[in-house]
């Protein structure tokens, strides 16, 4: 990911900014605050998972016990390697946490980006990635996994949604030029068909969906985020007052229903009966005080929290819905840091010297593992004397991303090391170590799931 001109995320180029705290200001992401986290994972715990939109929606729902939902993507190009499992690790802990679980082939977005075929990408996404998913640890039980170009439903909200932006937005957002190829610009749109598409009735229905991602895929969630709120009939926002204002989005869609004229006259009995319903529609929730305005189309909740936004806005999508709206709501989403390639670069499937494949022979990663970044000193007498620096050793950070999951254990390592207790090689070996337990479970529990991959598909992608 190029964070180049314009200060643009080009979610399809091969370099990667990891100025992550300029990328969270910029493009308006939230830190993460581990204690607003339950059950915290290892990658939240160590601040790999560094940033989110909207998260307490989903934590809201995980102390509720509220449906939610999760959905991932795979490119199925190229080999899975240990840069993919961080997003897997991510989703099967939110499978864990109650969430149901989408996974979109992009195998329509790997035939524009990449010149996949369609019947290669089918190839690669059963064999190098639900197999591999399914080794580490998804429950079949609730996981969907489907093509892009197998699910109609999909490519018609691609289409409708479409409506909702144009090329200059795309130009901002992706800096897509005149020469840039259609099927190209049409992947974005596909891509939040995938999004939006498991709130349809006819795949879970309206609840809020999470979306675990590296940073480069956040133009794709800015996109479907402001896509979906253009689709609102009723908007909420915190009131200057305090609490919260929810207000009518009038549109073309929606004027009749509204009780909105082609002259611009309003139908008062209509509005009237539209607040009746809207009041109707909040009484769950239980404020004893709403101050109704139909004239000018607002309803204050003076005794609203802020942070019963997500609440208040799934009771007004429900209605939009009743009313023949869309009621999208806008998905969640989390972010990670890229873990360090072998050799300093940006892990990549193409560059096999970058990273650790799933399916790598213990002989294999070895050898990548002693020939990887270190940051040992020069000498053994520097090392005891300065130590070893934890930052810019590509060893330590697997253990730290992928392979030590004891926190004490890793706290010690990290002690040892910066010490000069620990010496390079040693901790390469460490490395080593845990890396071939990981790896020979993994390879174990793959076959577990040889022939047994249909588990993971859905209807429309058997
Ligand atoms: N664009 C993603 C990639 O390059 C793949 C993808 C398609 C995806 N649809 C998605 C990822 C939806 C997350 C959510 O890997």
């Amino acid at each position: 990911m190029g964070v180049g001109n314009a200060g643009r995320i080009d979610p399809w180029s091969s370099e990667q900014s990891t100025d992550y705290a300029r990328i969270r200001d910029q493009f308006g992401l939230e830190s993460l605050d581990l204690t607003q986290v339950p059950n915290p994972s290892m990658l939240h715990r160590r601040g790999i998972i560094f940033a989110h939109r909207d998260l307490d929606v989903v934590t809201g729902c995980i102390e509720r016990s509220d449906p939610f939902g999760v959905l991932t993507g795979l490119m199925p190009s190229g080999r899975m390697h240990l840069g993919h499992s961080m997003v897997i690790e991510q989703v099967r802990w939110f499978q864990e946490q109650g969430a149901d679980i989408t996974v979109t082939v992009a195998d329509l977005e790997a035939l524009a980006t990449r010149g996949t075929s369609l019947v290669e990408g089918r190839k690669t996404a059963l064999k190098e990635y639900v197999h591999n998913y399914a080794a580490l640890g998804l429950n079949p039980e609730n996981t969907n996994v489907y093509f892009q170009s197998g699910r109609p439903e999909v490519q018609r909200l691609a289409f409708t949604l479409g409506r909702r932006t144009n090329l200059s937005e795309f130009e901002a957002i992706y800096g897509f030029k005149g020469e840039t190829n259609l099927a190209h610009v049409q992947a974005p749109l596909i891509q939040v068909g995938d999004i939006i598409h498991p709130q349809l009735d006819e795949f879970g229905g309206l609840r809020p969906i999470v979306v675990p991602v590296g940073v480069d895929q956040d133009p794709h969630l800015r996109l479907t985020r402001g896509i979906a709120g253009k689709t609102h009939w009723f908007n909420v926002k915190p009131r200057k007052a305090g609490g919260l204002r929810v207000s009518l989005s009038v549109q073309n869609s929606n004027s009749e229903a509204f009780g909105v004229s082609t002259d611009g006259k309003v139908d008062r009995e209509i509005r009237n009966s539209i607040f009746e319903r809207l009041i109707g529609s909040l009484s769950p929730i239980g404020y004893s005080d709403l101050i109704s305005n139909p004239k000018h189309g607002t309803l204050d909740i003076p005794g609203a929290k802020n942070s019963d936004i997500a609440q208040v806005r799934m009771c007004l999508l429900r209605l939009e819905r009743e009313m023949g709206g869309m009621g999208l709501m806008p998905p969640s989403s989390t972010y990670h840091r890229f873990a360090m390639g072998l050799t300093g670069d940006k892990m990549s499937s193409s560059k096999p010297k970058t990273t650790i494949f799933m399916d790598d022979s213990i002989e294999d990663m070895s050898k990548k593992v002693k020939r990887a970044l270190s940051g040992g000193q020069p000498t053994i007498e520097e090392h005891r004397r300065l130590g070893g620096d934890c930052s810019k050793d590509v060893s330590f950070q697997y253990l730290q991303f992928f392979f030590e999951d004891d926190d004490s254990e890793l706290t010690k390592i990290a002690r040892d090391y910066e010490s000069g207790k620990l010496l390079a090689g040693e901790m390469k070996q460490i490395c080593i170590d845990r890396a071939s337990e990981w790896l020979s479970d993994l390879a174990d529990k793959r076959d577990m799931w040889d022939g047994r991959l249909e588990e993971f598909l859905a209807p429309d992608a058997r």
